[in-house]
């Protein structure tokens, strides 16, 4: 692994850099405070290639790597983290997915607009009574004689599901089988049988929407089925491995940014005639907050190193992604809390984005797996054991 960034990472972070400075971070609190979705951001993001960042350029993407991606996520989410959890769902978990397992149709038809920023893209596994234990999903796709099938059922907690254009859905073809007897679909929002429910309103990531969504009789032809039929579980699962390196790299934009707020703070306010950072317990914290983002940052790199040779090379990434998830967002989470704890009582009012950091970190141990999750799919990988 080399430590050195290529110019075509150094590019995209600082293209993503400038934008989230520039138009991201002004606006950050009052997209957080009204819930709105920040739709013309999202649309310029994609004209700079931020929306498909590992796309290859014939497709609409800018055709870079993982470690350029995980670059570029980190800046997005320094500035605000709902944005950020917009582009890595249309980046890792839809893009991602349609390339590693679609057909070169569906490459053509499904990825272009969505990588270049004009539609978006969606991904809907969890449902209501099935989050953590996937296969214990009940949306049902029945299959006709010539080949396509017949929707009904429910997702939940649908990123970008309110806005989406596609939505990579999972469903269950036979139950039966369990997890082989999922299938994968690339569901279009505007056809009959789709709808939308109300947007969650959220503790944090507030401008990001999230809905449950619906099938009634939804049909889907056999074009539009993504993988082979019953692969479905699979396929979810490889491209949440792709996912868990974005979300990483969520928390560590939502970490740094507390961080940065934090160093510059104890520099400026005095308490019994000093500095708060010249405190020795302050001291203490600063250097546990530092070693962690690094850990944490490192920990990603690594993970985003062995997606891209296992692109080359075949194998999984599954025990790397988990690693830099989980220890990303406990970080992140410990880090937003001591930078609320260290600005006192600034730390929690809405005048400063510590307590919007503190929020909006908190999602990062709960989606695309949870912590329990993600130690389960470590010790599972590296016991052998279930
Ligand atoms: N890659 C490829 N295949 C995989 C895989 C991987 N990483 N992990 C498992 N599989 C395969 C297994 O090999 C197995 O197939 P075989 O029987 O042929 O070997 C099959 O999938 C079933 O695997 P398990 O028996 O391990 O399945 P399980 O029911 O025990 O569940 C789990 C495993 C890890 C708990 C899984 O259900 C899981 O990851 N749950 C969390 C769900 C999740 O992360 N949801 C995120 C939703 S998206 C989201 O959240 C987006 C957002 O917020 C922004
Ligand atoms: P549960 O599975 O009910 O878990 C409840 C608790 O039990 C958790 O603490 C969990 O860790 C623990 N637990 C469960 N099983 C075990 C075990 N085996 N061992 C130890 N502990 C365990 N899903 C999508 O498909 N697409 C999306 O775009 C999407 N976006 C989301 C956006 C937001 C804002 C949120 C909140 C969720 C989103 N999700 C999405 C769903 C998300 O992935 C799930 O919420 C998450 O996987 C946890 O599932 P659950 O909420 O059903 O919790």
């Amino acid at each position: 692994m080399d430590f050195r960034y290529t110019e075509d990472q150094l590019s995209i972070q600082s293209v993503a850099r400038d934008f989230a400075q520039k138009r991201i971070a002004p606006v950050a609190a009052d997209f957080d405070a009204s819930g709105e979705f920040p739709l013309e951001n999202i649309r310029e993001m994609g004209q700079l290639g931020l929306m498909g960042i590992e796309v290859p350029t014939e497709y609409g993407g800018a055709g870079m790597d993982p470690i350029a991606y995980v670059l570029a996520m980190i800046e997005i989410a320094a500035a605000d983290g709902a944005h950020s959890v917009i582009m890595s769902v249309n980046n890792s978990l839809y893009c991602n997915g349609i390339l590693k397992f679609g057909s070169e149709a569906q490459k053509q038809k499904y990825v272009r607009a969505i990588a270049e920023g004009k539609d978006i893209g969606a991904f809907a596994l969890t449902e209501p009574q099935s989050g953590s234990d996937a296969t214990a999903m009940r949306c049902r796709a029945v299959k006709q004689a010539d080949g396509s099938f017949i929707i009904n059922g429910k997702k939940s907690w649908i990123t970008s599901g309110p806005v989406a254009k596609y939505i990579v859905l999972f469903a269950m073809s036979d139950p039966a089988k369990g997890a082989k007897g999922v299938t994968a679909f690339l569901v279009d929002t505007a056809k009959a049988g789709f709808h939308c429910g109300k947007t969650e309103p959220k503790l944090g990531i507030r401008a990001s929407a999230t809905c449950e969504i619906e099938f009634t009789d939804y049909h889907a032809s056999a074009d539009e089925v993504l993988g082979a039929e019953g692969e479905g579980f699979k396929i979810a699962m490889g491209v949440l491995d792709a996912g868990r390196i974005g979300i990483a790299s969520q928390a560590i934009g939502i970490a740094r940014a507390a961080y940065e707020a934090t160093l510059d703070y104890v520099k400026e306010r005095k308490a019994f005639g000093v500095p708060i950072g010249s405190f020795q317990m302050t001291q203490s914290k600063i250097a546990d907050m530092k070693c962690k983002l690094e850990a944490s940052t490192l920990l990603t790199l690594r993970a985003a190193f062995a997606k891209g040779e296992t692109e080359k090379n075949g194998g999984r990434f599954g025990t790397e992604a988990a690693c830099a998830k989980l220890v990303s967002s406990e970080a992140a989470m410990w880090i937003t809390h001591q930078a609320v704890q260290i600005h006192g009582g600034m730390g929690y009012s809405k005048e400063m984005p510590l307590e919007r950091y503190f929020r909006d970190a908190k999602i990062t141990e709960i989606y695309e797996g949870t912590s329990e999750i993600q130690r389960l799919v470590i010790a599972r990988n590296e016991t052998g054991l279930r």
